[in-house]
């Protein structure tokens, strides 16, 4: 059985003291931070890039960065982000024609290469292959471009599907997660969660994440 990992979303903490809030994070029992890099262009809004990354970085060494690319060219940023210090690096199926190429450009760099699909994108594009070349999965659980957005149960089936042809892989939901649905997340059968509102607004973020791990490990 995979373990539970989770990682709290950046975009709901003070962004303005993003190495701190990381650190009371890791404190409050967290795995992973997830770093939601957004261009402007895949999506509408624009949040951080390669020199925050960085900062965190030197800040906050322990830090396992879990680098969520909402761009439209994801091979682009692929050696600045390795060379910020992050360790798995996420696109989004539908940015590239060529995401082959792109997780052996990410694999060259160091990183951990990770593939997402909206929730418009069926499961069934993560053919064998590509699966397979990938060491992460990120089913959506909101369309991206925001945090505090509502679940959207009707993609947990993508998550079952996923689980079933890789047994081994992470898998990951993002969007709208917390404790109230960790446990359907699990059962669907993601193991790794990402919470943004649910954690940095919670009165105990580290009952929060701990009631997630509960969930997914139980
Ligand atoms: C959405 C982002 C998510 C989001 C999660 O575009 O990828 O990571 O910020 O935030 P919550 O948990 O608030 O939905
Ligand atoms: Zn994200």
């Amino acid at each position: 059985m995979v373990k539970a990992i989770i990682a709290p979303s950046v975009l709901a903490s003070d962004l303005s003291n993003l190495s701190n809030e990381c650190k009371r994070m890791l404190g409050d029992g967290a795995d992973w931070l997830h770093m939601d890099v957004m261009d402007g262009h895949f999506v509408p809004n624009i949040t951080m890039g390669p020199p925050i990354l960085t900062w965190v970085k030197k800040n906050v060494p322990e830090i396992f960065m879990d680098c969520h690319m909402m761009v439209a060219d994801p091979a682009k940023w692929v050696p600045e982000v390795a060379k910020a210090g992050g360790k798995l690096y996420t696109f989004h199926y539908e940015a590239t024609d060529s995401p082959a190429d792109v997780i052996k450009l990410i694999h060259e760099h160091g990183m951990l290469a990770g593939l997402a699909i909206s929730p418009a994108t069926p499961s069934s594009v993560i053919t064998e292959e590509l699966g397979n070349a990938v060491d992460h999965l990120l089913v959506m659980t909101v369309v991206p471009g925001a945090g505090g957005q509502k679940f959207m149960a009707e993609c947990l089936p993508k998550v079952t599907d996923l689980r079933a042809r890789f047994p081994t892989k992470n898998i990951q939901v993002d969007g709208g997660v917390g404790a109230g649905n960790a446990c359907q997340c699990g059962h669907a059968g993601a193991n790794v969660l990402v919470a943004g509102t649910a954690v940095f607004g919670a009165e105990s973020p580290k009952t929060t994440i701990a009631e997630m791990r509960a969930a997914v490990d139980d």
